[in-house]
């Protein structure tokens, strides 16, 4: 497919507003979205909890492709395409379970869970079940996070890409994390929508009562959206605060650091450490932990990390739980929204309620507004709009987007 329509588009983009509205509903724009950025990308289909044991397995829907995750040993998940070999049926239908075959419905063709075609009645003697195996999908495991890559060919090194997180997210526990809550809010919007949305903090004062009670407001404006989000002069007047909370975080042993990719990455990964409200120990309603330490925490720092592994994927993650964002792409105007609340592998004693009671509220308003958002650029009086100085990486953003429809290592 070429990237005729999205390229001439992007020609007529002014820097600074926001995007024309054939990029946030037109069916062919999202097609070759599927096609040059979604599909080259590595992105977090889930955590390993839902996949502790062999024969787990759970599906992760993308545009239109249903992914098979599964374990097939101690060591080993398998990522395959849930299209049967012999006349294309979805093989799994319940969005999770445990089996000890792959088993399609329709003729009972079963596969290993290593993808091998194990049985196949009544075919002809030239049919090699050797050859009929699933169709594999690109599979990495980091520290708890599986992602997957959609590429036909050979994807961009994963290694390369992540190698320098592994010590933020050692020090978080994710491998060994459990799950304590999920929740889905589909959102009927483009993916670009829902991503620019959280990319900015300019709609967090009037739209985010809870987010903005447990942050100081001043690193709202500075760093709501990450490093590079909120004006420069902002972040100047911010930064001697930002510094003595690293000191402080530094001595108690969290790794420092910041990563802000530029729109010429592959992926445009964020990570931001900062403070949170004065006197809070964790992201609830009233600064009071919901769950036991993280990870390789000694004790409570009053800071949160924020990390993107992609526009797809993002972790804010306070001391005693952490949650996984997911913005998948299905449809040209529908974009699932799956959020998971993470706590320490040994953490007994949570309280899911409180723990939850901020990004919930906070997602079904993102949802609300991001809804609205669509439904108001299909209006024909619909025009590109001036973004504010605190909008920043919403352009950078859409700088990457167009970027990938140019390049050639992913
Ligand atoms: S389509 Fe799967 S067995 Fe026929
Ligand atoms: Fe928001």
């Amino acid at each position: 497919m070429d990237t005729g329509k999205t390229s001439m588009l992007a020609l007529n983009a002014r820097k600074g507003y926001s995007l024309d509205r054939n990029f946030y509903c037109d069916d062919g724009i999202f097609a070759e979205d599927m096609e040059h950025v979604v599909s080259r990308k590595w992105i977090v289909a889930g955590h390993v909890d839902r996949v502790r044991r062999k024969g787990d397995y759970f599906l992760f829907k993308i545009g239109d492709e249903s992914i098979i995750i599964v374990r097939s040993g101690e060591a080993t998940i398998n990522a395959f395409y849930n299209v049967c070999r012999h006349r294309g049926s979805l093989i799994c239908t319940q969005p999770s379970g445990r089996v000890s075959r792959l088993t399609c419905g329709y003729h009972a063709w079963s596969y290993g869970l290593d993808g091998e075609l194990l049985a196949a009645r009544l075919m002809p003697a030239d049919f090699a079940k050797k050859d009929n195996g699933l169709h594999r999908c690109h599979v990495r495991v980091l520290h708890g996070f599986i992602f997957i890559n959609l590429c036909e060919r050979d994807p961009v090194d994963f290694d390369a890409t992540f190698g320098d997180l592994e010590r933020h997210l050692d020090f978080h526990g994710f491998a060994g994390a459990k799950i304590a809550h999920t929740q889905s809010y589909p959102t009927d919007a483009n993916w670009k929508l829902v991503v620019e949305n959280f990319v900015e903090c300019y709609h967090c004062t009037p739209s985010h009562p809870e987010f903005s009670s447990m942050h100081p407001p001043e690193a709202l404006i500075a760093f709501g959206a990450g490093t590079s989000s909120g004006p420069a002069d902002a972040v100047q007047d911010y930064l001697p605060t930002l510094r003595a909370w690293e000191r402080r975080a530094a001595a108690l042993g969290r790794p420092s650091g910041t990563i802000d990719d530029g729109p010429d990455s592959s992926h445009l990964r964020l990570l931001l450490q900062r403070t949170i409200r004065e006197g809070y120990d964790s992201e609830t309603e009233d600064g009071r932990p919901a769950s036991t330490l993280m990870g390789k925490r000694r004790a409570f720092d009053q800071g949160r990390m924020y990390l993107s592994f992609s526009p797809f994927t993002h972790l804010v993650a306070t001391n005693d739980f952490a949650v996984l964002f997911q913005f998948t792409p299905r449809r040209t105007m529908r974009t699932d929204v799956d959020l998971t609340w993470l706590v320490d592998g040994a953490a007994s004693d949570y309280d899911v309620p409180r723990m939850t009671w901020g990004w919930d509220r906070t997602t079904k308003q993102d949802k609300e507004i991001t809804e609205n958002n669509q439904v108001g650029i299909l209006s024909k009086r619909y025009r590109p709009g001036r973004y504010s100085e605190h909008e920043r990486r919403v352009e950078t953003f859409q700088e990457w987007y167009f970027g990938q429809f140019g390049r050639s290592d992913s």
